[in-house]
C-alpha cells in the first residue's frame, strides 16, 4: 500500500508563523493545476505496482481549488494508479472556505476526509497569527462540515506567547464538546524567515516559552486520554477507528508519491523533493521534466531515520527491527523514565515525548 501527496502552494493570507512553501498570489493557478496534471503523468510509474489507499490535498491551501480542480486531479489520479476503493481521500480545508455548497461539492469529488486548520477559537489568538478566519468561522465551520463529513481533523497550536493554559484548555474543550474525533495539536515553532521571527526580533511581539510549551503539552495529553483519544503520534490523537491513514503510512515507512513543488516523495530507497518555486514547477513541467533534487539512502539513514518516527509512535521503536544493542543505549532513558520497554519496543513515556527529537539523535547509528 501506498499514498500520494498532492502540494497545492496558494493561500489566500501569510499566516505569521508559517514556512511551508505557498504564495498569496493566485495568478497562475490555471496554469499550477495544468503542469500537476502533467506531473501525475510523468511520475505514473512510481509507485510501480503498489496500491494506493491514502490521497491527501495538502498545502498551502487546497480548499482554494474549485471543485472541478480537485476532481481532474482526483480522476487523473484514479486513471493512473492503481487505487483502491475505499481509499481515504483527505482535504486540508481553512475555515473561512467552508459552506455547504462546497461541501457537497468535496464529497462529489470523493473526498471523505477534512483537516480543517483551526488553530485556536479565540479571536485574538486567530488576529496574532494573521489567519484569514475568525472565531465564529471556527466553530460555524465545524458544526458545517460534521453534517456532510464523519471523518474530521482539526489542527491546533498551543505555545503561543499569549496563550495561557486555561485558554488552552478551553480550545480543547470546544474540540471534545464538538466532538472531533481527531485532532492534531502542535507546540508553535519559531521558523526562520517568518514574520513571526521578525516580529519577534523586533520585540513587537513576545518570544515563546519552551518550559509553557512542554506545560501544555503535558496537560493536553492528560486531558485527551481522559476524554478517550489515543495518542498515537507526538502530534496526534485519534478517537479509536479514527487514526489518519495517509500520516500513518508516513510513519510506517510504507512508498509515498509527492506532486507538486516543495512535496517530498520516498520510493523505500531513495527520497526526492520538488523545486519550492511555483514559476520554475510550472516551467520544467512543461517542458517535460520534474525538477527535484534526490537522495539515495544508506540503510545507515534508514535505520535512523526509523528511529526518528518510530519513536514518535505509540507502538514505539521496535528492537526486532533496529538491533537489540540500541537496549542498552537507551538504558539510562529508562532508568530516568523517559522510555520504558514494551513488547520488545522502546515507547517514551509523556516526559520522554516532551524530549522524543533529541532521544532518537542519542540513539542515532
Ligand atoms: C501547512 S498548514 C496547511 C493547512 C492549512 N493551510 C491551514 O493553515 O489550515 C498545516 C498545519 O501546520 C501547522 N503549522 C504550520 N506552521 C507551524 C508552526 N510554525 N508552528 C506550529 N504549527 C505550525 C498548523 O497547525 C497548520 O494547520
Ligand atoms: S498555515 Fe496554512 S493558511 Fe497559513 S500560510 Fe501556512 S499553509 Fe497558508
Amino acid at each position: 500500500m501506498a499514498g500520494i501527496y498532492i502540494h497545492i502552494p496558494f493561500c489566500k493570507q501569510a499566516c505569521h508563523y508559517c514556512n511551508f512553501h505557498f504564495t498569496t498570489s493566485l495568478h497562475y493557478k490555471n496554469d499550477f493545476i495544468a503542469a500537476l496534471l502533467k506531473e501525475i503523468v510523468l511520475q505514473k510509474d512510481y509507485l510501480g505496482n503498489e496500491t494506493v489507499d491514502t490521497i491527501y490535498f495538502g498545502g498551502g491551501t487546497p480548499s482554494l481549488c474549485t471543485k472541478q480542480e480537485l476532481k481532474s486531479i482526483a480522476e487523473t489520479i484514479k486513471s493512473l494508479f492503481i487505487v483502491v476503493n475505499d481509499a481515504e481521500i483527505t482535504l486540508e480545508a481553512n475555515p473561512d472556505d467552508i459552506n455547504e455548497q462546497i461541501l457537497l461539492a468535496w464529497k462529489g469529488a470523493g473526498i471523505n476526509r477534512l483537516s480543517i486548520g483551526i488553530q485556536s477559537f479565540f479571536e485574538e489568538d486567530l488576529l496574532w497569527m494573521n489567519r484569514a478566519h475568525t472565531n465564529r468561522q471556527a466553530t460555524d465551520s465545524l458544526q458545517l462540515a460534521k453534517k456532510y463529513f464523519d471523518n474530521i481533523t482539526i489542527d491546533l497550536i498551543y505555545g503561543t506567547p499569549q496563550l495561557t493554559n486555561e485558554k488552552w484548555k478551553q480550545n480543547v474543550e470546544t474540540a471534545l464538546s464538538l466532538n472531533i474525533p481527531h485532532l492534531s495539536c502542535y507546540a508553535l515553532t519559531v521558523e526562520a524567515k517568518t514574520p513571526l521571527e521578525k516580529l519577534i526580533r523586533q520585540q513587537k511581539s513576545l518570544d515563546i516559552n519552551p518550559d509553557k510549551q512542554s506545560e501544555q503539552f503535558l496537560l493536553l495529553m492528560q486531558w485527551l486520554e481522559e476524554a478517550g483519544y489515543d495518542h498515537y503520534e507526538i502530534s496526534n490523537f485519534a478517537k479509536p477507528g479514527w487514526r489518519s491513514r495517509h500520516n500513518s503510512s508516513y510513519w510506517q515507512g510504507k512508498k509515498y508519491l509527492g506532486l507538486g513543488p516543495s512535496a517530498h516523495s520516498f520510493n523505500g530507497e531513495s527520497r526526492q523533493w520538488n523545486i519550492s518555486n511555483n514559476n520554475i514547477y510550472i516551467g520544467s513541467i512543461n517542458q517535460g521534466s520534474i525538477p527535484f533534487e534526490k537522495e539515495i539512502l544508506t540503510g545507515t539513514q534508514k535505520l535512523n531515520e526509523y528511529i526518528m518516527t518510530s519513536l514518535r509512535t505509540k507502538e514505539g521503536l521496535s528492537l526486532a527491527i533496529a538491533g537489540n544493542e540500541l537496549l542498552e543505549k537507551s538504558q539510562r532513558f529508562i532508568t530516568a523514565g523517559l522510555m520504558r520497554l514494551e513488547n520488545n519496543s522502546l515507547v517514551l513515556t509523556r516526559e520522554g515525548k516532551l524530549l522524543a527529537d533529541g532521544i532518537a539523535s542519542d540513539l542515532f547509528f
